[in-house]
């Protein structure tokens, strides 16, 4: 049994790769001192959901921000290598104040030095791109608050991978992950009406014993990546809240989940939620920080691809008040199908990294969603794979407005060490933020674990964890993660049989038979099949083409060769298994990879796009468009004949 994985090795070791490994690892050498980040952690406050939806109560804290470039965290510890103390005037979250001339000070902010928040660093500065350590941002604001006795929190929507957050010279605390939000709250005592001081320290260097771990086949953007906000909430509010379909009914709908408040209230309060669209009002008496919901809906249109209708729902408890637009609908695995509001789906879906390839940057903005799910739109989807880790929230909201399904994951990716349970707690903590994040979005049918994790006893223990914890936050979606495949040589069924396959809802693979380990001709003999009773997707498959570049058929990297690949794939298809539910070929778009080398098609892009960097369509992708407007027309996956 030959995996694609070995292949892959092969391939592009050596030759090509051997500069730009010098380079990173000049880098990285020098960080090391970045692996005492840990020795002060102060986690953040619960995470406040529905941020897009509390724009009216949030000030935004984006735009330009003075930076200070670390390797050495001179700003951080001492030269015995001690972290500072808070009041340490050398500690670069203590602005300089040198008392007379003849003071030394040896850092300051200066707007000479700024970069944009959010964004990542690499694409801003050019001596940035390749950058993996710590760099210090700083920023002032003036805040007047405009309620009484209100709370005021900090928002992070990502920070690649860990921030240190010091506001006015102390510490409010620490995060690691670099794809989920965060918040502290802000102590009355600490926050100015004018000149407050803001200051974070970012730090993006790979490590062995982080989520994701030294290796991955994508691009460590570093910096303050997403929206950074403050909050103003009244004392007692809503912290979050959850409400789904229970069963696909347009006529007595019934709503379960919950509303969880910042605390527990002294004495009962009316809780109510008002849908005005549907002339529909229930006040619930909330006695403790977290109530159940249940109510019906007389009538209801459900939210659906081509249809996706969302209702403005308002919440609202003493003075807080948020109201969100809220899609209803239902989904589930049910013997070797996908129910959608009751109906059998099939996924037209394709793999999405969270980049804007033109520009070589991190997409963040609600510009940068329209422009990658509207390019999944052209190509006939109807469904995302936001790879490998969860994208901004503006790009499940869009997803939400575009009726566009949504599989969410977290970057447990390849070889994280399995046997640790440190690195246990940093996956569940960003699977429990992803969720939480952004479970009132009808577009999410699936959250995934992880992506071709090795299989061996402890992996799937630990995997299985993670998918018994995804169930418990959320019994409402399917729970999976991208299988890795063995490629039976010599027989002509693949077997999808990793023993995580017991445990998932959606059993998903990836593929690339005619990519690694041959040509695409192999499809010819090959057949997919799973012991497991359950629907079965391919999560990932695709080959690279340099835009542009045409040759014959057999010379990689040319469009006809990906053309080829997409051919065979097709023609295999129509010899799926009856349970065969949906694909997500990898990728939407080039994006940038440091392990891509090859210095003539690669040069740290992997070219597996169906669109160029540029944004222009290969010739693959009107393929797959044709195939997927097939499948449109006639509902599900047809047994097509050869491709032409
Ligand atoms: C893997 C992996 C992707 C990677 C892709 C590739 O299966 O999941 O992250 O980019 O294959 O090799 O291009």
């Amino acid at each position: 049994m030959i995996s694609w994985r070995t292949a892959i090795q092969g391939a592009f070791q050596g030759a090509f790769s051997l500069g730009f490994f010098l380079c990173i690892c000049a880098v990285a050498s020098g960080q090391q001192a970045a692996q005492g980040l840990t020795q002060q952690v102060k986690e953040g406050a619960p995470l406040l959901t529905d941020i897009g939806a509390r724009q009216s109560s949030s000030t935004s804290l984006n735009g330009k921000w003075d930076f200070i470039v670390d390797p050495y965290e001179t700003g951080f510890f001492d030269y015995r290598y001690k972290e500072l103390a808070q009041n340490n005037p050398s500690a670069y979250w203590n602005s300089p104040h040198p008392k007379s001339k003849s003071d030394l000070v040896e850092f300051g902010w200066n707007h000479k030095y700024s970069l944009d928040v959010p964004g990542d660093w690499n694409h801003q500065k050019d001596q940035f791109l390749y950058y993996e350590g710590t760099l210090w941002y700083e920023r002032s604001f003036d805040f007047q608050k405009k309620l009484n006795g209100s709370k005021v929190y900090l928002y992070f929507g990502a920070v690649n991978y860990r921030a240190d957050v010091y506001l006015n010279g102390h510490k409010l605390g620490q995060h690691e992950g670099g794809f989920t939000p965060f918040n502290f709250e802000v102590p009355d005592s600490l926050l100015k009406a004018k000149d407050n001081n803001l200051v974070v320290r970012v730090n993006n260097t790979r490590h062995k014993d982080d989520v994701p771990t030294l290796n991955t086949d994508w691009w460590n953007y570093g910096g303050i990546t997403r929206s950074v906000q403050l909050i103003e909430v009244p004392e007692l509010f809503i912290r979050d809240f959850f409400l789904h379909l229970t069963a696909p009914a347009t006529k007595n709908a019934r709503i379960k989940g919950y509303v969880k408040l910042n605390r527990a209230p002294d004495k009962p309060q009316k809780f109510t939620v008002n849908i005005a669209a549907l002339h529909f009002s229930k006040t619930f008496i909330v006695n403790s920080a977290q109530t159940a919901l249940d109510f019906t809906l007389p009538s209801l249109e459900l939210w659906q691809p081509g249809h996706p209708k969302r209702y403005q729902v308002e919440l609202m408890v003493g003075t807080d008040r948020i109201t969100d637009k809220i899609g209803f609908r239902t989904v589930k695995a049910s013997g070797n199908k996908v129910l959608l509001n009751g109906q059998p789906l099939f996924m037209r879906g394709i793999a999405i990294h969270e980049e804007i390839p033109g520009e070589m940057r991190r997409a963040w903005s609600a510009a940068d969603a329209l422009q990658l799910l509207g390019q999944a739109r052209e190509l006939g989807c109807n469904m995302v794979r936001l790879a490998h880790y969860p994208h901004d929230e503006t790009m499940t909201r869009a997803a939400d407005s575009l009726g566009i399904l949504v599989w969410s994951e977290i970057p447990v990716y390849w070889t994280i060490d399995f046997s640790s349970q440190a690195v246990y707690k940093k996956a569940a903590r960003q699977l429990k933020e992803m969720i939480t994040r952004d479970h009132n979005r009808a577009s999410i049918i699936v959250w995934s674990v992880g992506n071709e994790t090795p299989v061996s006893k402890t992996r799937t223990d630990f995997m299985h964890r993670l998918i018994s914890m995804a169930h418990s936050l959320d019994s409402t979606r399917m729970v999976s993660a991208a299988l890795e495949v063995n490629y039976n040589a010599g027989k002509n069924v693949n077997m999808i049989d990793d023993p995580l396959g017991q445990f998932v809802d959606l059993v998903a693979f990836n593929e690339y038979l005619g990519w690694y380990g041959g040509t695409p001709d192999k499809c010819r003999t090959t057949n997919w099949a799973t012991p497991y009773n359950k629907p079965l997707f391919i999560s990932e498959t695709g080959a690279g083409a340099t835009y542009g570049f045409h040759a014959d058929s057999l010379t990689r990297f040319s469009e006809e060769y990906q053309v080829w690949y997409y051919k065979e794939l097709l023609d295999m298809l129509g010899r799926m298994p009856d349970n065969w539910v949906g694909m997500s070929p990898w990728v939407l778009a080039d994006f940038r990879s440091p392990k891509r080398n090859n210095p003539v098609y690669q040069e740290g892009w992997n070219r597996k796009g169906l669109y160029s960097d540029q944004g222009k369509k290969k010739a693959a992708f009107f393929i797959l468009q044709k195939y997927y407007r097939q499948i449109e027309k006639s509902g599900w996956a047809p047994k097509i004949k050869k491709q032409p």
